[in-house]
């Protein structure tokens, strides 16, 4: 029987864990090949509701990756992405969602090789969880109106 090869979406920015990701690349470092990159502008560009749409969509595992604290090519869009996370992680756990299949981190363009063991960190992580099958906690739960409530607190 062949081993479980999760398949891990990451949702990054351009200007930071993008760059890193292709100095990996670049500089031919080897690292597991299940990760599908998503490019945004900034972190803070990004609708957390996109992860749960990588989940309905085959995902087992979601990366969300980008500049540096301080480092934000727009000054504070990893602030914002940060705080928001932490909303929506809360709601998240609230119903019960395994929040360990989604990883935050910050990877900066100089660092191909963190780049690198991020994603295998991440994918022998969700190897060790096994196939993601939890879409029916997501059943009758309003997120977005659930998310959008606790982001304007
Ligand atoms: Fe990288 Fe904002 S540009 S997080």
């Amino acid at each position: 029987m062949s081993e479980f090869e999760p398949k891990i979406v990451a949702f990054v920015c351009n200007w930071c864990t993008y760059a890193g990701a292709d100095l990996a690349g670049t500089s031919r470092t080897q690292y597991a090949s299940n990760v599908r990159i998503v490019r945004f502008p900034c972190t803070g560009r990004i609708d957390f509701m996109l992860l749960m749409k990588a989940f309905e969509n085959g995902a087992d595992g979601v990366i969300v990756s980008g500049c540096h604290p301080n480092d934000c090519h727009y000054t504070s869009g990893n602030f914002h992405a940060r705080r928001r996370w932490i909303v929506f992680r809360s709601i998240l756990d609230l119903i019960g969602f395994d929040t360990d299949r989604i990883t935050f981190s910050w990877v900066s363009a100089a660092e191909g090789k963190k780049w690198a063991n991020l994603v295998d960190e991440v994918t022998d992580k969700i190897k060790a969880k096994g196939p993601f099958t939890d879409l029916d906690k997501l059943d009758g739960v309003q997120l977005k109106e659930l998310y959008d409530e606790a982001i304007t607190k």
